[in-house]
């Protein structure tokens, strides 16, 4: 389909993934490399807006699957706006977030099943997978004090309580099981330059 490459970070809240992004995309800029980093949900005008719905704090009674369809949503509309054309222009993709966030959060935390969330996304991606995904493994009681240490605006799904972060964690534990091949479980629970050099060095190997 393409000739670029499409990378994708995931984990909890407080994880250094957007850090890790702009120092990554630095790097491969500096090696003449053409990188757009982008995110989800959202990353394009349409996509931002389902974003805003899904993770308005005063959207309390959201229902399960709603979530997770408004997610895949947001993903679809993405893939199409962004990382599509990007990949077919031979860029490197840096995305802050794909289908794993479904998976752990909404296919195990929620509790809707990692394989019915999987099919759901698959519909939605027309299975497009990146080619390396990072898990950056940090406890989720370490993220939260982080992004509390940051004084970051609190989301929907932020304010949820410990235990939905533990199992979001565990939920990751069992997906980066599930598809090793693919995502590289990284200790983010370091300092960030020698996290940042783990990765680099995994992905100058595959590009
Ligand atoms: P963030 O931009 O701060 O990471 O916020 C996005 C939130 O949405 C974060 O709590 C993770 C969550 N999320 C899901 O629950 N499912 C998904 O598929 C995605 C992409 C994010």
């Amino acid at each position: 389909m393409s000739s670029g490459i499409f990378i994708t970070f995931e984990g909890g809240e407080g994880s250094g993934k957007t850090t890790l992004i702009r120092l990554i995309k630095e790097h491969l800029e500096s090696k003449n490399y053409q990188v757009v980093s982008t995110r989800e949900p959202g990353g394009s005008k349409i996509a931002e807006a389902i974003r805003n719905i899904i993770l308005d704090v005063n959207n309390p009674d959201m229902d399960y699957k709603t979530e997770a369809l408004l997610y895949a949503s947001s993903r679809r509309q993405h893939l199409v706006d962004v990382v599509i054309p990007a990949l077919e222009k031979g860029c490197v993709v840096l995305c802050d977030r794909y289908i794993d966030s479904s998976l752990a959060y909404q296919g195990y935390a929620r509790g809707l099943g990692i394989d019915a969330v999987y099919k759901i996304n698959q519909y939605a991606t027309e299975g497009i997978l990146p080619k390396l995904t990072f898990f950056i493994d940090v406890l989720p009681n370490v993220g939260l004090s982080r992004i509390k240490d940051n004084n970051r605006d609190q989301n929907r799904l932020d304010k949820e309580k410990i235990k939905f972060h533990e199992a979001v964690y565990k939920g990751y534990k069992l997906v980066s099981k599930k598809f090793k091949k693919r995502i590289h479980v990284i200790n983010g629970a370091r300092e960030i330059t020698e996290v940042y050099n783990d990765i680099i060095k995994i992905i100058l190997e595959k590009i």
